[in-house]
C-alpha cells in the first residue's frame, strides 16, 4: 500500500515522498497537507513532524517536548491528548512517557502564558504523537484528528468490517477499471462497494468530516474553503458504473443499504440476498472482490475448510470470464479452493497478516 500511497501523495503536490514500512514521509505546503487529508483514500493519518531528538531516558523525552514552542502551534484553550508508540525503546512504561510528554506541553504553556491546556482523552482538539525507536524519537502534531478511515458514511457496522482505507487500497490493487462490472458477493456492510463507487465518481473521501488541522493556529480557512469548493464540483467525466453486492445475511444487506445511501452511491449498486455458492454472475465478465470471514469464531474454521472447495467449484461453474480477488487472513484458502492462484499480495489488516488472492476464472480452470 505504501507505494500506492506515495503515488497519491505526489498527485497532491507532496515533495520527495519516501516510502517506509507502514507509511510514507513527505514534505509540502499546507495546501498539500489539506489535500492529502481531504483526498487520500489510503492514508490513516497525516502527521506533521515537529521535532526529532536523541534520548536515553524519560527525562530526555520530557526535555525535547518542553523545548517546543507549543504556544505558536495551538491555543491554550484547545484540549489535548498525547499518544506514544515505541519500537525497541528502552523506556519501561509508555504510560509514564505519555504523562511526561503531557506534563512537558502543559509546563511549557504555563511558562509562556500562565495557563495550561486541558486533557480530553475522548475527543481532543489536538493530538500529539510520539514515536520512539531505540535511541531516537519523533514528535508529531496530528493534522487529521480522527483516523482518515472515518469518512462519515458508516451508519451501521457488520461483524468484522474492513477499514475504509484498506478497502480502497484493495480495490486499487485489483486493477479494476471503472467501466468493468464489479461484484462483492459477501459484501457485509458494503465497504468495498462504497469505496469503489466513491473512487470511480471522483468523490473526496474527506468531504463529510472535520480535521485536526482546523484546530491549529496555522489554519488557513480561506485556502481550506476553496479546496472544499473544488472538491464539491461534480466530476466532469463520470463513468457509468455497474456495481453489485450480495450477502447471505439479511442484517448485512440492511447495513449495506444504509451505508451506500449515506455515502450517496446507492444508485450505482444493485444489492441482492444470495449465497455466493449459488448466485449467478451479473455480467459476462468483471471483477469480483470479497472478504470472507477469517474463521476466528469457534467452529468457523472447520466450516471454512468445507466452504473453500465449494467456492472454487461455484466460481468455476458460474464465473468463467471473471477475475476474482479474495482478501483473507486464512492462508488455507489458497490450497483448499483448488484453483490456480494468479497472484498473492501480502497485506496487513492492523497487526493481522493477510493475503489478497487473485484467481482468474476460465472455463475448466480446476486444478487437475
Ligand atoms: C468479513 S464479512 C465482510 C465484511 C465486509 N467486507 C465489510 O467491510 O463490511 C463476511 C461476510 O460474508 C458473508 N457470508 C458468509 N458466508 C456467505 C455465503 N456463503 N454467501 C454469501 N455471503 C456470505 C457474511 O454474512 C458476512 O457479511
Amino acid at each position: 500500500m505504501e507505494t500506492l500511497l506515495a503515488g497519491e501523495l505526489k498527485s497532491f503536490g507532496a515533495q520527495s515522498p519516501r516510502v517506509a514500512a507502514g507509511g510514507v514521509g513527505f514534505s509540502g505546503s499546507w495546501e498539500t497537507c489539506y489535500r492529502a487529508n481531504l483526498w487520500s483514500r489510503l492514508a490513516s493519518r497525516v502527521l506533521w513532524c515537529i521535532t526529532e531528538f536523541e534520548y536515553a531516558s524519560e527525562d530526555d523525552i520530557y526535555a525535547a517536548a518542553r523545548a517546543v514552542n507549543w504556544f505558536d502551534l495551538f491555543d491554550v484553550n484547545r484540549t489535548l491528548r498525547v499518544y506514544v508508540t515505541a519500537q525497541k525503546s528502552p523506556v519501561k512504561s509508555l504510560e509514564f512517557v505519555t504523562l511526561r510528554v503531557k506534563d512537558a506541553v502543559c509546563d511549557r504553556f504555563r511558562d509562556d502564558v500562565g495557563r495550561r491546556p486541558d486533557v480530553d482523552r475522548a475527543d481532543p482538539d489536538v493530538r500529539v504523537h510520539v514515536f520512539l525507536e531505540d535511541k531516537r524519537g519523533v514528535l508529531y502534531l496530528d493534522t487529521s484528528g480522527e483516523g482518515l478511515f472515518k469518512r462519515g458514511w458508516r451508519m451501521q457496522t457488520v461483524e468484522a468490517p474492513l477499514r475504509e482505507n484498506l478497502a480502497a487500497g484493495i480495490v486499487m490493487l485489483t486493477g479494476w477499471k471503472f467501466e468493468q462490472p464489479l461484484l462483492d458477493p459477501m459484501c457485509g456492510g458494503a465497504t468495498l462497494l462504497v469505496e469503489a463507487a466513491a473512487m470511480a465518481r471522483g468523490r473526496a473521501p474527506g468531504m463529510k468530516r472535520s480535521f485536526g488541522f482546523e484546530k491549529l493556529d496555522s489554519f488557513n480557512g480561506v485556502l481550506w474553503k476553496s479546496l472544499r469548493e473544488q472538491a464539491a464540483q461534480p466530476a466532469k467525466q463520470a463513468p457509468k458504473l455497474a456495481l453489485f453486492g450480495s450477502d447471505s445475511e439479511a442484517t448485512a444487506l440492511t447495513a449495506a443499504r444504509r451505508n451506500l445511501a449515506a455515502a450517496g452511491v446507492e444508485r450505482w449498486v444493485t444489492l441482492e440476498a444470495s449465497d455466493v455458492l449459488s448466485r449467478k454472475a451479473p455480467a459476462e465478465s468483471g471483477v469480483m472482490i470479497a472478504n470472507p470471514p477469517y474463521g476466528e469464531r469457534i467452529g468457523e474454521s472447520e466450516e471454512l475448510s468445507r466452504f473453500y472447495p465449494k467456492l472454487g467449484d461455484a466460481l468455476k461453474n458460474n464465473f468463467a470470464g471473471w477475475n476474482c480477488f479474495f482478501f483473507t487472513a486464512d492462508r488455507r484458502m489458497e490450497k483448499l479452493i483448488r484453483l490456480q492462484t494468479a497472484r498473492r499480495t501480502p497485506l496487513y489488516n492492523g497487526a493481522l497478516e493477510c493475503r489478497l488472492y487473485e484467481f482468474r476464472i476460465v472455463a475448466g480452470s480446476h486444478r487437475g
